[in-house]
């Protein structure tokens, strides 16, 4: 089992930009156990991060017969990229969107997800946890 970790605009500043919502560790931190857990797990992890949405959609095109899996956190960008969501629906590859709040609690604008209806499934409001929630749903 071979994943995609894909995070969009602004998780980079992850553990330095709003740690009350989304924690003070990095993202460079957060993949480190990630990949621990994935190990454990049986599981192969590559990380691709952008803030650019021109770049995600280019990873997730070329994600095809590469990857089993994508656990993608679009950040803001799932709230209105239909290009992303284009990019999703283009390949075979499952995606499982991921947030690491609750999105559903918090600014009206972010209960809307544009990206969901071509994804697997989601997981959100458990931190860093939701990624490993997200991995582990294609372990199952
Ligand atoms: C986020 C939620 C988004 O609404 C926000 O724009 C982010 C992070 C999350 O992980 O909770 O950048 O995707």
């Amino acid at each position: 089992m071979k994943l995609l970790i894909l995070n969009g605009v602004n998780l980079g500043r992850t553990g330095k930009r709003e740690a009350g919502i989304y924690g003070g560790e990095t993202l460079e931190a957060i993949n480190g156990e990630l990949l621990r857990f994935a190990q454990s797990r049986g599981a192969e992890l590559d990380f691709y991060q952008s803030d650019l949405e021109g770049e995600i959609c280019k990873k997730i095109g070329e994600a095809e017969g590469v990857y089993d899996g994508i656990v993608l956190n679009a950040g803001a960008y799932t709230h209105y990229s239909y290009a992303i969501r284009d990019a999703i629906a283009g390949i075979g590859v499952p995606v499982v969107e991921v947030h690491m709040s609750n999105v559903g609690a918090r600014e009206e604008f972010r209960a809307k997800s544009v990206l969901m209806a071509v994804c697997r499934g989601e997981v959100l409001g458990f931190g860093k946890n939701s990624y490993k929630l997200a991995i582990e749903s294609f372990l199952l």
